[in-house]
């Protein structure tokens, strides 16, 4: 798996070399998405797949940096662990105990999280508002951790983290509340079904790995106004089961998590070789990848 990787450093290669880390990668679409900001930005680099055993997490990325690479991307499940593993660590991936990006500055691993990044980023582009508006986010887990401080630093009038196990979303705002300004938290949590949910938001996303797990999910009927947003972090060829039933509610304006990935990808880029590349095209790209594969 990684001997070609570990077999570059004998000088075969003087391109700048970068990988994905994660379990399973064969179908990770970085290895795409960075060759085509390199090529976009006019840069050398090389960019691969890495898959190591759980055990053997933690060596695999010294070995890399050991052996000269530039970067990583980690994905499911070594997120935390990469955190843990850093020794500089960005104020955001501090706050979502979990990293998705290492570099290598002065002989020291460091970690950032752009997930949060990513999402607000493809909100800007999607035109969907934060500020002042109410955000229901469905799901408590990593995904969720890596979102909350970006949103929240765009001051939404409210953020209710919606949790099927509802003591782990009460648990996970805990390191989040007293972020706004006013005193009084903004950030709620409480079960998929409190009754608390029984009224529309203006933002909903679906932060659960319902779709990944071709699971149904669950969630109170009257959170969509025709005028929410609905937003999954996941995506697919067609339209996932959680924005379908928005679409069934009414709602007009709803968005998968393709540009999510794309935009996170870009915030990485950025950080490794201080130029963001341009993600309109790419867009267009792979959702035209994602329908032909489907
Ligand atoms: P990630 O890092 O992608 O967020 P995770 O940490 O495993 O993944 O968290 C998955 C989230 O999706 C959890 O909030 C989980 O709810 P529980 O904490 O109750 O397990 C939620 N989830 C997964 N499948 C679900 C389903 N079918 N219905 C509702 N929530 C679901």
């Amino acid at each position: 798996m990684a001997s070609r990787w570990f077999a570059v450093e004998a000088g075969l290669s003087v391109m700048d070399r970068y990988a994905v880390v994660g379990q399973p990668v064969a179908h990770s679409r970085s290895p795409y998405i960075h060759a085509y900001f390199a090529k976009q930005t006019e840069q050398q680099l090389e960019y691969g797949r890495l898959a190591p055993h759980s055990d053997q997490f933690e060596q695999c990325v010294k070995d890399f940096f050991n052996n000269g690479g530039k970067g990583l991307n980690i994905t499911l499940p070594f997120k935390e662990r990469a955190y843990l593993l850093a020794k500089q660590v960005s104020a955001r991936a501090k706050t979502a105990h979990a990293a998705n990006t290492l570099w290598i500055e002065d002989g020291q691993i460091c970690a950032d999280n752009t997930d949060g990044l990513g999402l607000t980023a493809d909100f800007n582009y999607l035109n969907i508002p934060i500020t002042k508006k109410s955000i229901l986010i469905l799901g408590a887990g990593g995904a969720v951790r890596g979102v909350l401080a970006p949103l929240l630093e765009q001051s939404p009038s409210e953020i209710f983290v919606a949790n099927r196990t509802a003591t782990k979303a009460i648990e996970l705002i805990k390191d989040f509340q007293g972020e706004n300004n006013t005193g009084n938290s903004i950030i709620h949590a409480g079960s998929i079904m409190d009754p608390r949910l029984s009224r529309s938001f203006d933002v909903i996303i679906n932060a659960t790995s319902a779709t990944i797990k071709g699971e149904a999910l669950i969630f109170p009927q009257n959170i969509f106004s025709s005028n929410s947003y609905a937003y999954d972090m996941s995506y697919k060829a067609e339209l996932t089961p959680f924005l379908e039933q928005a679409r069934m509610h009414k709602v007009q304006h709803y968005f998968d998590g393709l540009g999510m990935l794309i935009e996170q990808a870009a915030e990485s880029f950025r950080i490794w070789r201080h130029c963001r590349p341009k993600t309109d095209e790419l867009r267009i790209l792979l959702r035209q990848q994602l329908i032909n594969n489907s």
